[in-house]
C-alpha cells in the first residue's frame, strides 16, 4: 500500500473529545470545578470544538452525572461545546441547560448497541429520529457517531457495505458530519483504505471526521490514510484519555497532541497550541492520578520539547 499525499489536507480541524470520552472510562469520579477547570485550559488553545459531556443514564455511566450542572457551569462562548445524547430523555435534559449542538451514536454492530445503549442498531436509529425531529424544530447542530465501524469487540469484523448503511441512516436524519469510530483501535490501515475508499464511491467525504482509539498503536497512521481521502475533521482525546466502559477492551482515543505534532510535522495546520494542550492533559492526568500513553506528552515531560 502506498500513500497517496495528493488529497492530504492543508488545514484539520480536532474535535477534542477529553472531557466525555476521555473521563467516561476513568474510575475516578471528578470533582466537577476540576472537569470546569479542564474545560477551560483546553478552551484557551485553539481548539474550535471540545465535547464536554454525556446525557446520558447515571446508572450507565456514573461519570457524567453532572452533566447539567457542569454544562450550565460553562462560562465559554466562542467555541462548540457538543454533548452526547442517547434520547428524547437526554436530549431534554440538554435544552434545558442551553446545549446548542448534540452528538448522536450509533453502531454498526447490534451485539455492542445492546450492551451500551440497550437496543439494537434499528432501535437507536427509532430514537435517534425522534431526538433528531425536535433537534430541527429548535435548530440544534447534530453530528452522528458510528461505533465498531471496523470491528466489534463481541461480534469480529465488520463489514464495509454495514459502515455504508449507517453513514447514509445518519446523514439522512440530517447530521451535519459524521464520525466514524474504532471504537476498540483494531483497524489496520490497509483495512482504512478499503472502507473509506468504497464510502468515497457513495458519499460525499467532506461530511466525514474519524474517530480513532490507539488500542493497538496504529491511530496515526490510520489518520494518514484518512487524509488520502481528503477527510479533515479528526477526534481526540488530550493525554489520550478515553475508551467505552460497554467495550471491553477500549482504550484511549489517539492523543491530540500525537495528533498536533503528526500535523506539524507534515506542514498541516491545525491553529492549536501545542504546548497549551500539553497544559491541559497535565492538569487532568495529575487529577486523575494517571500516566498518559501519549509518546509525545511523556517526550515532552521527560525533555522539554
Ligand atoms: P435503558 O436502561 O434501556 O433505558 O438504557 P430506560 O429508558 O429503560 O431507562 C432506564 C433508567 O435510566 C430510567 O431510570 C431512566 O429514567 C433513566 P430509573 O427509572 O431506573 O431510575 N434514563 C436516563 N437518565 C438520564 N439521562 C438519560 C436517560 N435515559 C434513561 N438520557 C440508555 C438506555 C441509552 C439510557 C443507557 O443505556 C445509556 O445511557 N447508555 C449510554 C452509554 C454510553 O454513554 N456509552 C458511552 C458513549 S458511546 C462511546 O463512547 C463511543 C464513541 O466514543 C465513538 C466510538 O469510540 O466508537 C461515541
Ligand atoms: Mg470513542
Amino acid at each position: 500500500m502506498k500513500l497517496n499525499k495528493e488529497n492530504f489536507p492543508h488545514e484539520i480541524k480536532i474535535v477534542e473529545v477529553g472531557p466525555r470520552d476521555g473521563l467516561q472510562n476513568e474510575k475516578k469520579v471528578l470533582e466537577l470545578e476540576d472537569k470546569k477547570e479542564f474545560i477551560n485550559l483546553l478552551s484557551k488553545t485553539g481548539l474550535k470544538t471540545i465535547e464536554v459531556t454525556s446525557f446520558v443514564s447515571p446508572k450507565a455511566i456514573p461519570q457524567m452525572a453532572d452533566s447539567a450542572s457542569l454544562y450550565s457551569s460553562l462560562n465559554i462562548n466562542d467555541i462548540d461545546l457538543p454533548c452526547l445524547v442517547p434520547n428524547l430523555r437526554g436530549f431534554e435534559n440538554a435544552m434545558s441547560c442551553g446545549v446548542k449542538e448534540i452528538a448522536l451514536f450509533s453502531a454498526t454492530s447490534d451485539e455492542f448497541t445492546k450492551k451500551n445503549i440497550n437496543c439494537t442498531v434499528d432501535e437507536s436509529f427509532d430514537r435517534m429520529s425522534e431526538v433528531a425531529k425536535e433537534a430541527k424544530l429548535k435548530n440544534i447542530k447534530m453530528r452522528g457517531y458510528v461505533s465498531t465501524a471496523f470491528g466489534c469487540p463481541y461480534a469480529g469484523l465488520m463489514d464495509k457495505e454495514s459502515l455504508l448503511k449507517v453513514v447514509q441512516r445518519f446523514l439522512d436524519l440530517g447530521v451535519y458530519e459524521v464520525s466514524i469510530g474504532d471504537t476498540i483501535g483494531v483497524a489496520a490501515p490497509s483495512q482504512v483504505h478499503e472502507y473509506l475508499e468504497y464510502l468515497s464511491q457513495h458519499i460525499d467525504m467532506s461530511k466525514i471526521a474519524m474517530h480513532f482509539h490507539d488500542t493497538r498503536g496504529l491511530a496515526l497512521t490510520n489518520i494518514l490514510v484518512s487524509m488520502e481521502f481528503g477527510i479533515k475533521v479528526f477526534d481526540s482525546s488530550v493525554g489520550g484519555l478515553g475508551g467505552c466502559p460497554y467495550a471491553k477492551g477500549a482504550s484511549g482515543n489517539v492523543a491530540t497532541e500525537d495528533v498536533l505534532y503528526l500535523m506539524d510535522g507534515l506542514g498541516i495546520k491545525t491553529n492549536v497550541d501545542l504546548d497549551k494542550v500539553v497544559a491541559a492533559s497535565k492538569y487532568i492526568l495529575d487529577k486523575l492520578g494517571k500516566k498518559s500513553p501519549s509518546k509525545f506528552f511523556n517526550a515532552y515531560i521527560n525533555s522539554g520539547y
